[in-house]
């Protein structure tokens, strides 16, 4: 089985001023410099940003959006050249959140993804199904629908373009967040987990070919906590996780952080 790094990302959402992400990395950054063997990130809002990336280099910082135009007449969003200015490493796109409440769909999902990937940024594309869907059964058709869309919305033909040139960290990592998980304390099983991840990984196998396929990350999202993060990460394609709630306190995210990666 190919082996592939793990990615843990802290997706902070609305959350922090600057001297509260400032105070949060102090504590946060020596208690998990010792991770060798995984990547460890956080997702921040953009006005954090600058400052951290320079000052603490160990960790991986991500916007939570990215626009596909290079600049122009797009009041609220950001371009990959702003984000390469901040020194991040790439950006979410399509957050169950701004797919439900900023109109963000698979196409858009899409065009942002190419940018980033044009540009040499790594792209966290999020996708999930909602309760109705998962309580329907409809759960494979969703996460179909949204990786066929959204990666046909790229225009890329070449999928080389998601490796990236460090073998270690493709630019192209997909999060599976079930709607219904996020936010509400009920985390999929790690068998409902597994299962969605094998069928995202079949899929990709089909589309990419079996060699980019089993190279590309797939991250866990939705309610993940330090009880939980061990048994998720212990899954064969499971390969990091998306942590919301749980990523907001420095001594709680480094710990979840340092169980995830006994399975890396
Ligand atoms: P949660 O959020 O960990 O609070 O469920 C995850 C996410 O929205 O990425």
């Amino acid at each position: 089985m190919t082996h592939r790094r793990k990615i843990f990302v802290g997706n902070w959402k609305m959350n922090k001023l600057p001297q509260e992400a400032q105070a949060f990395c102090e504590v946060f950054a020596p208690a998990v410099a010792a991770v060798k063997n995984a990547d460890v990130g956080l997702a921040a809002a953009a006005v954090l940003i600058p400052g951290l990336t320079t000052r603490y280099r160990g960790l991986q910082w991500f916007a939570q959006n990215c626009h596909w135009a290079a600049s122009g007449a797009f009041t609220g969003e950001l371009s990959t050249a702003m984000l390469k200015s901040v020194d991040v490493s790439g950006s979410l796109v399509a957050h169950s959140e701004r797919r439900q409440m900023c109109g963000e769909t698979n196409t858009t999902a899409g065009q942002r993804v190419a940018a980033l990937l044009g540009a040499g940024l790594q792209a966290i594309l999020c996708i999930g199904e909602t309760l109705a869907e998962r309580d329907s059964g409809r759960w494979r058709e969703v996460l179909q629908e949204q990786l066929e869309q959204g990666l046909a919305a790229t225009g890329i033909k070449n999928w080389s373009a998601a490796l990236g040139s460090d073998p270690e960290r493709p630019l192209l990592t997909f999060a599976y967040e079930p709607v219904w998980a996020i936010g509400t304390g009920r985390a999929a099983t790690s068998g409902q987990a597994q299962e969605a991840h094998a069928f995202i990984r079949g899929w990709l196998i089909n589309y990419f070919g079996n060699d980019i396929a089993q190279r590309l990350r797939i991250q866990y999202g939705g309610s993940v906590t330090l009880q939980n993060v061990d048994e998720l990460m212990s899954m064969p394609d499971i390969d990091g996780a998306l942590v919301g709630g749980a990523s907001l306190k420095p001594d709680d995210f480094a710990q979840l952080v340092l169980r995830g990666v006994r399975n890396a």
